[in-house]
């Protein structure tokens, strides 16, 4: 690992030592050949192919075949993954009824917890994870719903039917249907807005052992089926300091409103009896700019140029990242925009809503867990994940 002298401490049990590392600042859970992070350079490579180069390059389903598969599929070899990802879009028309028990007024992150666990109900072959085909089915099935959850989340919340999956049009752009077509109108998809909808799935598509992608894997430690692990996944991606960083950096770009408040928001930042923290800001990993924060910068500019929008909190972004970028606290403390310092903009600009961004940032990444939870199964000899802990509690006493 990158600049780090590694210590195997499979062995020190036997010799009388414990190790004590809450939050895994120095410990390293799992071997993995999917994605390698050198967070001192800013350097992301997924099987070895930098995430600029697959940014600019692949599409979406290109890099889900190189994250499952580990090399780059020939052209027969992504027609026929394209094929099998379309195939299985449809849901259970039973599923409907799921989403008709939840609030009109719920969180789409609590309706998608609940309906890919429910998968679990509705797909019995993918029970058996035994079965190397059975699981690579599973992986399709998500891959695939997961874009038709998703927008239906959205469109109960909206109170508007249900948008069949479309398997003419491109992963993206079947999204965006789904989310945006109304029955009264037709809903033609801009072909800027689907390369940086695709753009944005790439970008979140996997980045190793991050805390939802550990839950998948500690679920699946135990036996637990591939639809049950993606919903602990998709419920530890919900919390602010993960997925939900995207749509409270929204929210926190609202709240500062000007390029003139953004002093005070710096001071609360740096203030230790102020919980509040600049979002989008700072990375257990990257101690340098996040290289998907670069591309996501790139992307922002040509979506709002294209879609000929002026958003002031582009404005407000960028001086935010100057300022903080220049200041004495961030600096020392290796605080640089991540991922989602800039992409909420670009999906308010095509017209997401917030209360959807963590929901687009779990269809994205349930490629990156499921390739974790297959590498994983794959593994000759399989063990529970079970930590320990330190004890601090009482000791015995009498029980009177
Ligand atoms: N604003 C202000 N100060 C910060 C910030 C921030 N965004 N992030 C970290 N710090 C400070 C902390 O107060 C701490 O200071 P201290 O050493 O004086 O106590 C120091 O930097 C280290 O921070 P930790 O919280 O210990 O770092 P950790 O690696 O545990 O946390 C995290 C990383 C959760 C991402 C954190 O930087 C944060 O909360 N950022 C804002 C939320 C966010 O953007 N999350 C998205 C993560 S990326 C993703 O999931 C795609």
């Amino acid at each position: 690992t990158a600049g780090h002298d590694v210590i195997d401490v499979r062995t020190l049990g036997k010799k009388g030592y414990f190790t004590f590392d809450p939050g895994f600042l120095a410990t390293a859970s799992c071997e993995s050949k999917i994605t390698y992070i050198d967070g001192e350079q800013g350097i992301l490579l997924h099987r070895g192919y930098s995430i600029e180069d697959l940014a600019k390059h692949a599409d979406y389903l290109e890099v889900c075949y190189i994250l499952l598969f580990g090399e780059r599929p020939n052209v027969e070899q992504y027609e026929n993954f394209k094929t099998t990802v379309t195939r299985h879009t449809m849901v259970h028309e039973q599923l409907i009824h799921f989403f008709q028990g939840f609030r009109r007024d719920s969180h789409p992150m609590a309706i998608m917890v609940g309906v890919v666990g429910a998968l679990s109900a509705f797909y019995h072959d993918s029970m058996d994870i035994s079965n190397e085909r059975h699981r690579e089915i599973a992986a399709y099935r998500l891959i695939s719903k997961m874009p038709t959850l998703a927008a239906m989340s959205y469109k109960y919340s909206a109170g508007q039917p249900f948008v069949y999956p479309r398997n003419d049009l491109s992963y993206a752009a079947n999204f965006l249907n789904m989310m945006f077509s109304v029955p009264t109108e037709e809903y033609k998809v801009s072909p800027v807005v689907e390369r940086a909808m695709d753009r944005i799935f790439t970008l979140h598509a996997d980045h190793e052992q991050n805390a939802s992608t550990s839950t998948v894997r500690l679920a699946g430690s135990s036996g637990a089926n591939p639809f049950a692990c993606i919903a602990a996944g998709i419920a530890c991606l919900w919390g602010p300091a993960h997925g939900g960083a995207n749509e409270a950096c929204l929210t926190m770009l609202e709240e500062i409103g000007s390029v003139d408040r953004i002093p005070e928001f710096i001071e609360r930042a740096k203030d230790k009896n102020d919980p509040f923290r600049l979002m989008g800001f700072g990375h257990r990993v990257y101690k340098n700019y996040d290289p998907r924060a670069t591309v996501m910068r790139e992307s922002c500019h040509e979506v709002l140029n294209e879609l000929n929008i002026d958003d002031p909190l582009l404005d407000v972004a960028m001086e935010l990242e100057r300022i903080a970028l220049s200041d004495p606290y961030f600096k020392e403390k290796k605080l640089f925009p991540n991922v989602d310092f800039y992409s909420g903009i670009v999906l308010k600009a095509i017209g997401i809503p917030v209360s959807m961004f963590t929901v687009i940032f779990a269809l994205s990444r349930t490629v990156g867990w499921i390739a974790h939870w297959k590498e994983m199964m794959e593994e000759e000899t399989q063990r529970i994940g079970r930590p320990r802990q330190l004890y601090t509690g009482e000791p015995h006493r009498p029980f009177k």
